[in-house]
């Protein structure tokens, strides 16, 4: 029989897919979730994910990958799409796809599975990355193969006995990691709407947020933040601890109109303290010590950057080049 590796989110869409991938492609389901920092409860996801028929389920724990190998160096590359969005969704693709083929490999599997819809940037991202990571893998993406509205899901849940996650009555979609929170779709389509306040998880108003300042110094060495306030830590915990601090000053928010890569405009909310913190103290320092020509430079490759990783670019020599360079 064929297996197929699926990355599963815990949410309604890729719950629905458990059951629905074996009888479409005679094949059994191995699901993975993945923990990049969506700070979402994953204690019992395996359990579900299994409940709900996958052959085997795992979670994997990649938050420390995924801030050395990704966001450090969208960090140190200065990387905002549209000189706003800092990419915390765009950056966190690259690396469940990684692992997502690893995981294909290991358990002979010929075929990976995603929940990405076929509206957006990330169905691109996923596919793109994993053939750039291994040609001959077959990407299946339920959503866009299926094609059932929200209502149909819950619907096809219902029947099957799967349980509905209480997200789903949630107009928005939304997606976090550790470097930040997107939030789309609902009213937010409409620009001439003001973000209602009950969007926000990470960031406090500014009407609420505290009218004495909080004092962050941020040290890096080699380019590298490694200490706040002068108490050494992770990585991990260094973005973890700034986004409380920030977060609490209304630090990160950012609601802008972008273009997507499948060629449509669309609203879009982020929520990034840490990042936008990060990218402030690392703009600043590079200040002190980058000649005139060179920060136009790294200027201008900022912005190419951004755009390869929003575009799923990150597997090819041109990113790895801007590295090498910006290291
Ligand atoms: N527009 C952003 C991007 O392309 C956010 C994507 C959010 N993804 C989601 N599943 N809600 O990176």
């Amino acid at each position: 029989m064929e297996r197929i590796v699926l990355a599963y989110s815990g949410g309604l869409g890729t719950s629905v897919a458990i059951p629905w991938l074996p009888e479409k492609y005679n094949a059994e389901i191995v699901a993975v979730t993945m923990d990049l920092g969506q700070g979402k409860e994953l204690d019992d996801v395996r359990e579900r994910a299994l409940a709900i028929g996958a052959v085997r389920s795992d979670v994997f724990v990649l938050r420390g990958e995924f801030a050395r190998d990704f966001i450090l160096p969208a960090l140190q590359a200065g990387a905002f799409y549209e000189g706003r969005y800092p990419l915390a969704t765009a950056l966190g693709r690259p690396l469940i796809s990684k692992h997502l083929v690893e995981i294909a490999r290991i358990e002979g599997a010929s075929a990976i599975a995603h929940g990405c819809t076929g509206k957006g940037n990330d169905q691109v991202r996923m596919d793109v990355s994993a053939r750039a990571l291994e040609p001959s893998i077959k990407v299946i993406a339920p959503a866009r193969v299926w094609g059932l509205t929200r209502p149909e899901e819950i619907e096809y849940a219902r029947r099957r006995g799967i349980p509905v996650p209480a997200t789903v009555d949630s107009p928005y979609s939304t997606d976090s990691n550790l470097w930040g929170r997107s939030i789309e779709c609902g009213v937010l389509e409409d620009p001439w709407q003001e973000p209602p306040e009950e969007i926000y998880l990470l960031t406090k108003s500014p009407a609420e947020s505290p009218d004495r300042p909080a004092y962050v110094e941020i040290e890096f060495e080699r380019g590298v933040p490694v200490k706040i306030n002068g108490v050494a830590m992770s990585l991990v915990e260094l973005i973890q601890s700034l986004e409380t601090i920030a977060g609490a000053h209304g630090i990160g928010r950012v609601d802008m109109v972008e273009n997507r890569l499948v060629g449509i405009k669309s609203r879009e909310i982020y929520e990034a303290p840490a990042a936008v913190g990060l990218h402030a103290a690392h703009r600043e320092l590079q200040k002190f010590v980058t000649p005139r020509d060179l920060e136009r430079l790294t200027a201008e490759l900022g912005v190419k950057y951004a755009d390869l990783v929003y575009n799923g670019l990150w597997y090819t020599p041109t990113r790895e080049a801007i590295d090498a360079l910006v290291k």
